[in-house]
């Protein structure tokens, strides 16, 4: 079974294509196009320039997905497209006129490819991002006739963590999700497949976002998560002299906050005024190792209290190999299998959505009536 994922709800725009046989599968192409360094000036995702970046970049990606497939077919001769599919299809991508024009003539010159599923990011994310995606799959899965598969980013990073090798792996239930990333920090419980319990959040800001805004604080640009944990393991000693605090580490509940950090970085760097690489490093060492303690802490009570034996790690900051070592140790002392993605899918990408929504499609869990986006999805939706 072919499946085509569509991913562009934030600043990379992804597209993959998996042929799955059971939960064997096979890679027949991933495109990804990253934002990174146009973001780079604003220190941070500008939605409108992501936007601007994932129309421009969309149909090519698709062009050379359906190709490095060999989904790409020319027509014998070209054909006409019926008036009522055009104008369907003119509504669907009346807010993309560029790629309207560019659908129009894929459907000329080429058959429709041979795929079985169309998975598509819906949300959580950037509204506007997350129209170019939505809109253009929505287009195609009608002008090819391949059902639809609205799909949630954030359960997209959790089966980017159960891929391993060339297989999905699905935890035995209850398993427990801690995802972490740019735009969310949550502990998530899942008591059969698609069914999910949020049991904590952020009342504040993400993980990612903790890491994003101390680095700029000392000169690291967006986003900085990736800096900071070098220059945390350039730091050789066992210890610091820098404290930072550890927001709730002792609330009774399942919640975090981490904009205190920021605002406690912000005094350090404020205080200190020079700013040596050493100071960096010790602060960057000090901030890792008070964001991993406070994770640490409440997932390992939740484990305990739920009575979990399979935890899944998911989310851009899950490329944080002191989050990664400390997660490996604590499922070790638990006895809880620990579902880490590989580092090349912790990121945003289109393969995880092609997996999430593949499962989905096969447990006949989605809603293809689904026409909009949604920026504030949850998994709970
Ligand atoms: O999942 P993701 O790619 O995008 C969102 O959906 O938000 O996560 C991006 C976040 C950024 O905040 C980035 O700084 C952080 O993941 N990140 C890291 C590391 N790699 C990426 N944070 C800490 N250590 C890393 N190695
Ligand atoms: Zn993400």
């Amino acid at each position: 079974m072919k499946i085509l994922g569509i991913e562009t709800s934030c600043d990379e725009t992804a597209l993959a294509v998996l042929d799955f046989g059971g939960n064997n599968f096979e890679i027949l192409s991933e495109q990804l196009n990253s934002q990174i360094d146009i973001h780079k000036e604003y220190g941070g995702v500008y939605p409108a320039v992501a936007k601007r970046e994932h129309t421009k970049n969309i149909y090519p990606l698709l062009i050379a997905a359906l190709e490095e497939s060999q989904l790409l077919i020319e027509r014998e001769e070209e054909v006409e497209m019926s008036a009522d599919m055009r104008e369907h299809i003119s509504q669907l991508l009346e807010r993309d006129s560029d790629n309207l024009e560019r659908i129009l003539d894929f459907y000329t010159k080429y058959k429709n490819p041979e795929l079985d599923v169309i998975a598509v990011t819906y949300g959580p994310g950037l509204e506007i991002a997350l129209w170019t995606g939505f809109n253009m799959a929505r287009a195609i899965s009608y002008m090819w006739n391949t059902p639809l598969v609205p799909t949630n980013h954030m359960e997209g990073h959790i089966y980017a963590s159960l891929m391993q090798e060339n297989k999905l792996v699905i935890p035995d239930f209850p398993f427990l999700s801690l995802l972490i990333s740019g735009g969310h920090t949550e502990l998530v419980l899942a008591d059969s497949e698609h069914e999910y319990k949020k049991i904590g959040a952020t009342l504040d800001d993400a993980v990612g976002e903790a890491y994003d805004k101390s680095a700029r604080l000392i000169g690291i640009p967006y986003p900085g998560g990736p800096m900071i944990s070098k220059l945390a393991e350039q730091w050789n000693e066992t210890g610091t002299s820098i404290e930072l605090p550890r927001p709730m580490l002792h609330s009774k509940d399942y919640n975090f906050s981490f904009s205190g950090l920021k605002t406690a970085v912000l005094q350090k760097v404020e205080k200190e005024g020079e700013l040596t690489d050493q100071f960096k490093q010790e602060l960057s060492y000090e901030l890792e190792k008070a964001i991993a303690e406070v994770l640490i802490k409440k997932t390992s009570d939740a484990i305990t209290e739920h009575g979990i034996s399979s935890l899944v790690l998911g989310g851009g900051v899950s490329a944080n190999n002191n989050i990664r070592s400390k997660f490996t140790q604590l499922c070790e002392q638990e006895h809880v299998e620990l579902f880490l993605p590989n580092k090349r899918y912790t990121g945003d990408n289109a393969v995880m959505i092609a997996l999430a929504g593949y499962r989905r499609f096969v447990n006949k869990k989605y809603d293809p009536a689904i026409d909009r986006t949604k920026g504030n999805l949850s998994l709970e939706d």
